[in-house]
């Protein structure tokens, strides 16, 4: 009985037009089919009383089973069929999933409460900005070889697509003076030819701190503690000359490789040490370009590739998963809460 209930589903489902259901009702309900035969042949002298019972009980609920099944068929072929429940558009969703958090804002919702506990403000910039902010202000005037490196976009009304959040430097210095602490994340833009590890469209976060007697002693200790809660474990860092006109001494600060702790693997390319961000003391002139006094002020500035680290953090391959848009990628980071 069993057998025949699962074999009329199956021969319901398939019939695609009334005359096929009325070929399945003749089937197993008709005079000779198989439910009416069940019946017919059952040798009811070989059966106790109970198991008599039993059979009859039984066929009649499959007979039942099958004349529904049959007329639900034969109402949905003919467009007979009860219409669906009305929806209650007030009740809740049933899925009330919320999304993912981008690698990207992972990374920059840590570092936010990080620079937060040690009394950063977080401040937003515009996209589109000056040359004055984007470079002028920053010791790199228009003939300076320096812009060669950043491939700007120009827009036709003389603006530009900020290629740093360095940028958010003297606007700030000028809003608030100083002493001021602050960071800077955000979007950035440089016409590049995009490959796995370069995107015309990409995030920093820009740091600056400027106070009586800042010396390269501060930017190594804020420097530090912020590495290690970043990476969740003590890191040791070390500073090389670098050069950046808005910076006097500039550094590029490397992080003693975390995978091999220093002794060379194939991640820090034999080296034992990461580059991780460009940094320095803030150039008098930029301070003065803010209308800080630098006989009075001195500060440091760091710019942390937001998107680096995060390729870094989750392990991510190539750069242009993240601005792919595709959601098999968000959906492997934690979920929005
Ligand atoms: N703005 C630079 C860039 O995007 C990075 C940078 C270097 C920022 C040194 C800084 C700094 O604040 O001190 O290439």
């Amino acid at each position: 009985m069993q057998e025949i209930r699962t074999q009329l589903s199956e021969d319901l489902t398939a019939a695609t037009t009334s005359q096929d259901v009325e070929a399945v009702r003749v089937r197993y309900l008709g005079r000779k089919g198989e439910i009416t035969l069940l019946r017919k042949n059952a040798d009811f002298s070989a059966m106790s009383a109970e198991e008599k019972k039993r059979f009859g009980q039984q066929f009649n609920e499959l007979k039942r089973f099958a004349e529904q099944q049959v007329a639900a068929a034969q109402a949905r072929q003919t467009g007979t069929a009860p219409a669906p429940p009305s929806i209650d558009m007030t009740l809740p969703g049933l899925n009330n999933h919320l999304g993912h958090l981008h690698p990207i804002s992972l990374v920059q919702l840590e570092l936010e409460e990080i620079f937060q506990s040690l009394g950063f403000m977080i401040l937003d910039g515009y996209h589109v900005e000056t040359d004055f902010y984007n470079f002028e202000s920053l010791n790199i005037p228009r003939d300076h070889p320096a812009r060669d490196m950043q491939d700007t976009y120009w827009l036709k009304n003389g603006l530009l697509l900020r290629t740093h959040t360095s940028a958010n430097q003297v606007r700030a210095l000028e809003h608030y003076g100083a002493p001021v602490r602050a960071v800077f994340p955000g979007r950035c833009f440089r016409n590049e030819a995009i490959d796995p590890s370069h995107e015309n469209t990409f995030y920093q976060l820009e740091g600056l701190m400027v106070d009586r007697e800042i010396s390269v002693a501060n930017l190594i200790a804020v420097m530090r503690t912020v590495l290690t809660a970043v990476f969740h474990r003590e890191v040791t860092v070390r500073l090389r000359p670098g050069y950046f006109p808005f910076v006097e001494p500039g550094f590029e600060l490397d992080i003693q490789c975390l995978i091999c702790a220093g002794e060379g693997c194939s991640t820090c390319k034999k080296s034992g040490w990461i580059e991780l961000l460009p940094c320095g003391l803030v150039h008098p002139r930029v301070l003065e370009f803010g209308q800080v006094d630098p006989d009075r002020y001195s500060g440091f500035a760091f710019g942390l590739g937001l998107t680096r680290l995060a390729m870094m953090k989750y392990n991510i391959p190539d750069i242009r998963l993240l601005n792919s848009g595709d959601l098999r990628f968000c959906e492997q980071f934690p979920a929005a809460v």
